[in-house]
């Protein structure tokens, strides 16, 4: 199984030109998989939630009919970050295409920071979907800090978790390899480079897409800063192999009659 993941740097606003862009990029890659980054085509520092409603769009909006028509051209399956409205909430979204046919939706569970102010809630829930070569759990950016999250899609069967980002903390690319590795899955992060300055904040996101396979091998990483199109290419069966040891199955030598359930309040 091909993956393409873009490493991009979105024009703020520009959500044609960005669309553009990632589908050029793509045009000239092969793969069974491409990932984009969390909100790739509109940027991420929104300044109120006005300015999101102006650039988000419905689940039938022109971003997703190109991504559509795109994956029924090149017959492969693609993840990306879209905001999207239903209704009169929007939603930090992560869809998957596969084939020209809208596949799944995931809506981003854990919002970072100042996302809390103008995205509403995920109702969840979380997605693992069949697509023609693997089993793919969507995450998005943020969800990376919750090992619960890697973990439950791995036992829901993923063997690709796809997670697309725009990360400013500096500690993902590396936090994955441990989720990989507990795990046995790959992972693949297209993540976004760049800075955007708008309404008094500076946000700089920090790059190094990744490719990891479910030993924690780093197959490809790409730069901290520079625009880039990463390729690796996998076998997910690998990800079915849950034996650490001939004696420890990841899976089944989970004691979850000891573990504390940890239902930790705010006070
Ligand atoms: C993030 O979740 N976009 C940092």
């Amino acid at each position: 199984m091909k993956i393409t993941a873009l490493q991009t740097n979105p024009v703020f606003g520009d959500r044609e030109g960005n669309l553009a862009r990632a589908l050029d990029s793509m045009n000239s890659a092969e793969a069974d998989l491409f990932m984009l980054p969390e909100l790739f085509a509109t940027g991420y520092l929104f300044t109120s939630r006005e300015e999101l409603a102006s650039l988000a769009e419905s689940v039938d909006g022109p971003t997703s009919a190109a991504l559509k028509r795109f994956t029924r051209d090149r017959g492969c399956t693609l993840y990306a970050g879209i905001p999207l409205k239903q209704g009169e909430k929007i939603y930090n979204a992560g869809v998957l295409f596969n084939n020209g046919r809208i596949e799944a939706v995931y809506y981003k569970l854990h919002l970072f920071n100042n996302e809390k102010m103008i995205f509403d809630r995920s109702p969840g829930p979380m997605v693992v979907s069949d697509s023609p070569m693997a089993s793919l759990g969507l995450m998005i950016c943020f969800d990376w800090v919750f090992p619960e999250m890697a973990r439950s899609l791995a036992l829901e069967g993923a063997q690709v978790l796809c997670l697309c980002a725009n990360l400013l903390l500096p500690f993902c690319q590396d936090a994955m390899i441990t989720r990989s590795i507990e795990n046995r899955v790959f992972t693949v992060l297209a993540n976004r480079v760049g800075t955007e300055e708008r309404g008094g904040d500076r946000l700089t996101f920090s790059g190094r897409s990744e490719i990891i396979d479910p030993y924690g091998k780093v197959l490809v990483r790409a730069s901290a800063d520079k625009e880039e199109v990463i390729h690796a290419e996998i076998d997910p069966k690998q990800a079915d192999d849950k034996m650490l040891t001939p004696e420890n199955h990841i899976f089944s030598d989970r004691r979850t009659e000891n573990y504390l359930l940890g239902d930790w309040q705010d006070t």
